[in-house]
């Protein structure tokens, strides 16, 4: 599938819940109203929008939420979509997890292809765990790490840059992670969503300033290679850790966008910072037994993919403010 920009469209993120067991400050606020249970896509019915996905080219799975592993059963959708990997249609099986239920997964999701888990954490401290997911555990975190990697599986950690929050923690961060093998990224807070009386534009603390921090102490080269996402990465030279960085707001990384992302209720969402989607279910559920004209309106939506996303904290609340919270589309 290629798009209006000769962008060649490999890679499918699928939001299978927009529950979650957190209420991160920055994504949702504390009293959230979710979907009910019914409007969700069965777990038949997202294997077969994400097969009909693989047979058109998508070589790159990736299963978000709100917490993909709180969705009951989660792990027999995962388990059907390996014989995509056996037979070498589809290159990769992965997820975004907040790791509070890695503990209890791991081994199952390695059983079942996945080798690389991105896990979302933004501090190592306890204290302030608890209150930027405004209850979470971070030793429950801690632990499902420990089982990811005893499982074989590699992990990237996302840390979410927040002013006053975690600037403190750049390093001790960093550390953590070479420590224990797993990469690391800073991601740009991006205005999505109604937090209710959270301080959006306060919450956002730019790269460019982090990474003068981090060069304070470290000798950092910028590496070429992209892979595939919206990532910048360097090397700290001291340590020979890479260290990634998402900066929708300060670079805009669009022209190399691979992907397009589905939510729980099956609306195909060509970029996470623009409102136009395409609503898939009818093609799916008035031909249950037919998925051409499910390919047929995927085909049709990739055609309509925007050039990019326009996030700016200086039009707040207006028209370059999307109303979707991250979890709708799984980020
Ligand atoms: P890999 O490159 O496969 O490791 O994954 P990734 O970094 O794309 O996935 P991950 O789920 O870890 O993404 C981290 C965050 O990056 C997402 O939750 C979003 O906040 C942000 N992100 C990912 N893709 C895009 C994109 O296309 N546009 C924007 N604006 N942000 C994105
Ligand atoms: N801006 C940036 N990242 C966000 N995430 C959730 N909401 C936002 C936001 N508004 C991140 C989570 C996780 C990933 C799925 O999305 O921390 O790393
Ligand atoms: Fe849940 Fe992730 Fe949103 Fe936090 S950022 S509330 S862990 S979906």
């Amino acid at each position: 599938m290629i798009d209006p920009f000769a962008r060649p469209i490999t890679y499918l993120r699928v939001s299978v819940t927009d529950r979650c067991d957190f209420r991160c400050v920055y994504c949702m606020t504390e009293n959230m109203t979710f979907l009910p249970k019914k409007d969700l896509l069965t777990l038949e019915e997202l294997d077969r929008m994400c097969s009909a996905f693989v047979g058109l080219g998508v070589r790159k799975l990736r299963i978000t939420g709100g917490e993909p592993l709180v969705r009951r059963d989660i792990m027999t959708f995962f388990e059907g979509m390996t014989r995509h990997l056996e037979s070498g249609a589809l290159e990769e099986l992965t997820l975004t997890t907040n790791g509070s239920q890695l503990e209890r997964f791991a081994e199952e999701l390695h059983a079942a292809g996945v080798r690389r888990v991105n896990v979302s954490l933004d501090t190592l401290d306890e204290e302030k765990f608890a209150r930027v997911t405004r209850w979470g555990r971070l030793p429950q975190v801690l632990r499902g790490l420990d089982a990811a990697q005893r499982a074989g599986l590699r992990v990237k950690l996302n840390a979410v840059a927040l002013k006053g929050f975690n600037e403190d923690e750049i390093f001790t961060l960093s550390e953590f992670c070479a420590a224990r093998g797993m990469d690391l990224t800073w991601i740009e807070v991006m205005p999505m969503g109604d937090l209710g009386n959270e301080d959006r534009v306060g919450q956002y603390w730019s790269l460019n300033d982090l990474r003068a921090r981090l060069a304070e102490r470290y000798t950092l080269t910028d590496l070429p290679e992209r892979t595939g996402g919206p990532a910048r990465y360097v090397r700290l030279e001291e340590t020979g850790q890479k260290i990634g960085f998402i900066t929708p707001l300060t670079h805009n990384f669009c022209e190399s966008c691979n992907r397009v992302r589905m939510t729980c209720t099956g609306q195909l969402y060509m970029c996470l910072g623009q409102e136009d989607m395409a609503d898939l279910r009818p093609a799916l559920r008035n031909h249950p037994n037919d998925d051409a004209p499910l390919r047929e309106a995927i085909r049709e939506a990739i055609a309509h993919k925007p050039k990019g996303h326009d996030f700016d904290y200086s039009r707040q609340k207006a028209d370059g403010q999307v109303s979707r919270h991250m979890s709708h589309t799984g980020g």
